[in-house]
């Protein structure tokens, strides 16, 4: 279950730091590779020499040796594991990560990462209790993170409840159902890549082109593809949604920039461009504020922007199995989104009517058709959510479709 899995483990420092050695030898046992970062205070519970001796590689623990042996050595640390344990979190750790604080090595991986990360907590009964404690952990639950234990019993501070870190058995179990779980999701194991919102298209420093879209569509399918297991990159413009939880999210804000985040982001099993893409951009951005000077209005030249949809399902080398591709239109939708996925080159198209008694640009349900080879399907209003699952699972049985079909 755990062969080959890159498990970052963070010791942070509490009594409970001793267990971790043993976490160490379990995880290895299994086949798993365990590279540490150890907090300042977990150095003072256990010592480097131990931890590296047990796991096999060197001990990570400053930031800043990190980042000069290897630029950006945060982001290759959280970017190489397959899921982040910190076994011991203590209170200040978890509150830290709360408030996305990234003062110390263990912290910045932390707030760098997109990979899900599983705390087993550990400190006195009534940290553990105390409302601060109770907000951290519930909103970091909200944020993704997953938690094994505390359990209760005897404390090393003389007093009995729940604040004990669970044993190191219970957390290899965590782990192997984390993966487990992962494993049998529908789209474990895809890699998609998603554009949504606007792009802004600046005319000079305050001014830009840009149109009604709110992002909420993509967004949605952007955290419904993350549930299902699928490894996301979201190239965003300009929004003010929440980011997705364990979504890799790129902000932009022209077009130029969303093609080329596109390009980076690419191999992709699945490409799904549901952003607003300004058609057109100033020939030449002012770079100066442009002034009323009594000439009348300015004359905005205007150049075309590039169609990424079109230039990713036309690559050559490295197209995405499947591209979809979105059609908002405000009226023949059906028609003229059936002339657009052939235009654009797409495997399917999801139309959808955005004319003004229609509602739907910003608000937060949806009627589309969805549109491949095999004809027109009409999907019933609901709302963005449903729409995003409802697309996952369709693309879900796609690529168990295409991966049948390559056995
Ligand atoms: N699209 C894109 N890049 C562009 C324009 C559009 O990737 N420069 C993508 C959108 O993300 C969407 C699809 O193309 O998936 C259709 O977008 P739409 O604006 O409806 O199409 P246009 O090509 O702009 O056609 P028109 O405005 O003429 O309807």
């Amino acid at each position: 279950m755990l062969d080959g899995k890159r498990i970052l483990l963070i010791i942070s420092g509490g009594i409970a730091a001793y267990k971790a050695l043993e976490l160490i030898r379990r995880l290895r046992e299994r086949g798993a590779s365990v590279p540490v970062v150890l907090t300042a205070g977990g150095s003072n519970f256990v010592t480097s020499l131990s931890v590296a001796a047990l796991a096999g590689e060197t001990v990570h623990g400053d930031l800043f040796d990190l980042t000069r042996e290897s630029e950006m050595g945060h982001i290759q640390l959280s970017r190489d594991a397959d899921l982040i344990v910190i076994a011991p979190a203590t209170a200040d750790i978890l509150a830290r990560m709360n408030c996305g604080l990234a003062h110390d090595l263990a912290t910045t991986v932390l707030l760098a990462t997109d990979k899900p990360v599983l705390a087993a907590p550990a400190m006195n009964v009534r940290m553990w209790q105390h409302v601060a404690t109770r907000r951290n952990v519930a909103d970091l639950r909200r944020d993704g993170v997953s938690f094994v234990g505390p359990n209760d019993g005897d404390m090393a501070c003389g007093e009995f409840g729940p604040g004990r870190m669970a044993e190191p058995d219970e957390i290899v179990t965590a782990i192997e159902n984390h993966f487990q779980a992962t494993h049998e999701l529908p789209l474990a194991g895809a890699r998609m890549l998603l554009t949504a919102g606007p792009t802004h298209e600046p005319i000079d420093p305050v001014r830009y082109i840009a149109n009604r879209s709110s992002g909420k569509q993509g967004y949605a399918i952007a955290a419904a593809a993350a549930r299902a297991g699928a490894d996301v990159t979201l190239v965003s413009g300009p929004v003010t949604l929440d980011p997705p939880a364990g979504v890799n999210l790129v902000n932009v804000q022209t077009a130029d920039e969303m093609l080329e985040a596109c390009n980076r982001a690419l191999p992709a099993d699945v490409a799904i461009f549901s952003a607003a893409v300004a058609d057109w951009k100033t020939a030449a951005q002012s770079d100066n504020k442009i002034k009323k000077d009594g000439g009348g209005p300015p004359g905005l030249a205007l150049t075309e922007n590039p169609d990424i949809l079109r230039t990713i399902s036309c690559l050559e080398h490295g197209r995405p199995g499947l591209v979809v591709g979105f059609a908002a239109e405000t009226e023949n939708v059906l028609e003229n989104a059936t002339a657009k996925r052939l235009r654009k080159g797409c495997d399917w198209i999801v139309a959808n009517d955005v004319s003004p008694h229609q509602g739907v640009m910003g608000g937060d349900s949806n009627t589309v058709h969805l549109i491949s080879d095999g004809g027109v399907e009409s999907w019933p209003t609901m709302t963005k959510t449903d729409v995003a699952d409802r697309l996952v699972a369709r693309l879900a049985d796609a690529l168990r479709g295409v991966a049948n079909a390559a056995r």
